[in-house]
């Protein structure tokens, strides 16, 4: 029998399928489904900073009253329904759940965190999205916000916190580092985002969503394999996972759990089965009994071509067409 355990935030999981925060896992019945389909965890539906500002205290008012008010009466009442979630799926499955927010600033929700993890959060994640539009704010500035998002939360729970984030920053192996040190226990790369579009008959723009293709992971598995082994946390990668073997490319790069959403919404959480038979099919090829032993083995510091992780321009003689 070959092992797919791995360990994730200092969780144990069976395998390394964690069904990524969306409308898959907004529900406890939603959530006991992704358990009974196998999954090794779940990324909860991400409460939302704004929602949380809007639902609660409305956003009309005096600027100053109304961040007070937000501060106090959020340190009171919290987020009830979402706690009421955790409550209800930790009752309903074994599997860790890890709360999700999605937050831009670190102004005054973080007293939240730690009420996630009164209801029974195991872990919880943080979807940041601070998009960086002033001219005048220097690149380390706008990413010291992911940083001092980070230490506010730390200073409040006790449970591990990763960060997910987009693809674009001066130095990702920067800001790794920089969060590593700040206490961060897992990074999951790369959120994926509306995108933006116009209709050009209305005059008016718009955001459409669609889900990821089989394509898409490529930019993800890259920038584990570079960041495994020199950042002191864990890594998860999302984006365009949609086979098992993508899953063992991505624990080869030096993640050790992958997220995936898109996948499921096509074709059901009846795929990580297969996926799992896919998996186990490699190992047996590969004479390998524990999972737990591939994570990194390709990743930037390990491979024997490391060098190849470098190459982004195109170059025939890489693909042998000249
Ligand atoms: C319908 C939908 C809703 C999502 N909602 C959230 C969310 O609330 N919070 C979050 O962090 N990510 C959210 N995501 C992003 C997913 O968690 C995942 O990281 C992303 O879709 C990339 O994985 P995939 O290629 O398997 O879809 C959502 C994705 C989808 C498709």
């Amino acid at each position: 029998m070959m092992n797919m355990q791995t360990s994730y935030l200092n969780l144990n999981l069976k395998n390394p399928i964690i069904v990524a925060s969306s409308g898959l896992t907004k529900s406890a019945d939603k959530i006991i489904a992704c358990e009974e389909a196998g999954a090794a965890a779940v990324v909860v539906k991400s409460l939302f900073e704004e929602t949380l500002a809007q639902e609660e205290w409305g956003a009309a008012g005096h600027a100053e009253a109304y961040e007070y008010l937000r501060a106090e009466l959020g340190k009171q009442y919290g987020p009830r329904d979402y706690c009421a979630l955790l409550e209800a799926a930790k009752k309903k499955v074994t599997i860790p759940v890890i709360a999700s927010i999605n937050c831009v600033s670190d102004k005054w929700w973080p007293d939240y965190a730690r009420q996630m993890e009164a209801s029974g959060a195991d872990a919880l994640e943080l979807n940041v999205y601070a998009l960086p539009t002033d001219p005048s704010q220097r690149p380390g500035e706008a990413e010291q916000i992911y940083v001092d998002i980070l230490v506010a939360v730390k200073a409040r729970v006790k449970i591990p916190v990763a960060l997910k984030i987009g693809r674009y920053f001066s130095n990702l192996t920067h800001l790794a580092a920089v969060l590593g040190r700040a206490g961060l226990d897992g990074l999951v790369l790369f959120n994926r985002f509306a995108d933006l579009d116009m209709d050009v008959d209305k005059m008016q723009l718009q955001t459409s969503f669609t889900f990821s293709h089989e394509k898409e992971y490529h930019e993800a598995l890259r920038w584990i394999a570079l960041l495994s082994g020199k950042v002191s946390c864990d890594l998860a990668a999302t984006t365009g996972i949609h086979t098992g073997v993508e899953v063992i490319k991505m624990l080869l790069a030096g993640a050790r759990a992958v997220q995936i959403a898109s996948l499921f919404y096509q074709k059901g959480l009846g795929q990580i089965r297969p996926m799992l038979e896919e998996i186990e099919a490699w190992m047996k090829r590969q004479q390998c009994e524990n999972l737990s032993d591939c994570i990194g083995k390709l990743s930037f510091v390990n491979s024997q071509t490391p060098e190849i992780y470098l190459r982004s321009q195109f170059m025939e003689k890489i693909r042998g067409w000249d």
